[in-house]
């Protein structure tokens, strides 16, 4: 822990010299982000020595919670044995022991996996892959690659392809004409009138025609999130993923499932593919969770079909060009390890599943609120849409409700923090994924701040557009 006086001098050394993610460049240099000083639990404290509770568990990752005595142990232990090894000719026990441990938590024939430094490099390890398949089986035109709106993949060039979120790509090149974006799948945003089931077809057609339209001999791979998590927490209708699962295999198009946020009990399971959503993917991402925050990992796994398909005898004496420095780093593994052993002691999977209907009860409560345009959610993720436009009755003008909207997120998130919890604000939306330990007090304490921070913010529009809503 800093003692407090050090605050001053962190602050000036992170608006003048870390270049953040997602850095909002006007504002760089003086972007004045809060400090956190230290975590216990579902806790952040920040520089103030303000406890908050976290509502976005990190960023959808820190699982167990923070300060856990036995990940510091483990960590350490593994640094003092072996802290790296080159992973290009070496082995050692946390990576192969971290492998099959997934393998055989994974659905189906996933039982080979390719260890990352996080998600973006397994999305782009997924990616090559596809591609690397489809050289080595000589169809070098399957190549396309299709995601969604809203789809959020990573930031290595790859992951930014097929990342659906225009905010994302802004200001970017993209070079490559192989990534095509489907219509979003967003159920709150169907026309009006139209049936969950209409606009479902709807969405699985939008598949099939994209496949048909390329010609299925130049599509390789559908990749998608269960849940499209830092698109809005979009859950799609009932059904959509196992029906574009089956468009993939009738037209032999590789089904990639990026459970990067789904996975590792964020829905009450290790992975969502099958237990959640009835499908056997031919590869899963997943990171986050997998440490539980605690150091940076990923892993890609493949299928047993894809992978004897290009191996072997069947491998035309290639090699998988791809791997990182760190890929199987040995004290990642020994923290995922000891994150799966802390998962199961605890019972944490059964303790989402009997938690969540809580959840999402108190989540769906929200939507009284009149800013309030949608509250959705699966397991313990879930995000809260509001929308100036939604006090339209009151003869808002349109153009300065939708200026009002685009910091909506920020300042329900400034009301929150002064109030003691942490949200992600995301335009106008907040999404919140908090650690799977959070009990049913601590839920309903975090969503009797989130209600107020709305309720303050709808009241501070309201007194802005001098309206009065009742
Ligand atoms: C669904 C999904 N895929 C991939 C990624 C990228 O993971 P990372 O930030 O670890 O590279 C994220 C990150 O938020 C994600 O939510």
């Amino acid at each position: 822990m800093n003692p407090p006086h050090d605050f001053q001098s962190i602050r000036s050394d992170d608006n003048n010299r870390w270049f953040h993610p997602w850095e909002f460049m006007p504002d760089a240099g003086h972007a004045n982000r809060a400090i956190a000083s230290h975590g216990e639990g579902i806790y952040i404290y920040d520089e103030n020595g303000q406890k908050l509770i976290d509502g976005p568990g990190g960023m959808w990752c820190v699982q167990i919670g923070y300060n856990r005595r036995e990940m510091a142990d483990a960590i350490a232990e593994q640094v003092m044995r072996l802290p790296y090894m080159n992973p290009f000719s070496l082995t050692s026990a946390p990576p192969a022991r971290l492998a099959a441990r997934l393998a055989a938590m994974a659905p189906g024939d996933l039982n080979h996996v390719f260890l990352t430094t996080g998600g973006s490099t397994a999305v782009d390890t997924a990616l090559r892959f596809v591609h690397y398949y489809n050289n080595i089986k000589g169809r070098p035109g399957k190549k396309h690659i299709i995601s969604r709106e809203n789809a959020y993949h990573g930031s290595t060039y790859l992951g930014a392809l097929v990342t659906g979120k225009d905010r994302e790509k802004n200001w970017f090149d993209i070079a490559s004409p192989l990534a095509h974006i489907l219509p979003h799948v967003n159920p709150a945003r169907r026309p009006t009138g139209m049936s969950l089931e209409t606009f479902c077809t709807e969405k699985v057609n939008d598949l099939e025609k994209k496949i048909i339209e390329l010609g299925a001999a130049n599509v390789g791979a559908f990749i998608a999130e269960p849940i499209q998590a830092s698109g809005g927490v979009i859950v799609p209708p009932d059904g959509y993923f196992k029906r574009c699962w089956e468009i993939c295999r009738k037209y032999d198009v590789l089904f990639i499932a990026d459970e990067v946020v789904t996975g590792f009990g964020r829905l009450g399971h290790w992975f969502a593919s099958k237990e959640v959503f009835g499908i056997e993917p031919d590869m899963i991402i997943c990171a986050k969770g997998l440490t539980s925050g605690y150091i940076p990992l990923g892993a890609c796994l493949v299928s047993d079909r894809l992978f004897s398909e290009v191996s072997g005898e069947n491998a035309r004496g290639a090699s998988f060009g791809s791997g990182f420095t760190y890929s199987g780093h040995p004290v990642a593994c020994a923290a995922a390890l000891k994150n799966i052993e802390i998962f199961e002691r605890e019972g944490i999977l059964d303790y989402v599943r009997e938690v969540s209907p809580h959840f999402l009860e108190r989540l769906h409560g929200l939507r009284d609120i009149p800013m309030v345009f949608d509250a959705r959610g699966m397991g313990l993720v879930g995000c809260v849409e509001c929308t100036v436009a939604h006090l339209m009755d009151y003869h808002v003008d349109e153009e300065r409700a939708l200026e009002l909207d685009t910091d909506l997120g920020a300042r329900i998130d400034r009301h929150c923090h002064e109030l003691g919890l942490l949200v992600r604000p995301l335009v106008n939306q907040c999404v919140f994924s908090p650690p799977l330990i959070i009990t049913h007090q601590e839920i309903d304490r975090m969503f009797d701040i989130l209600r107020e921070g709305i309720v303050r913010t709808m009241h501070e529009v309201e007194q802005e557009l001098g309206i009065k809503v009742a």
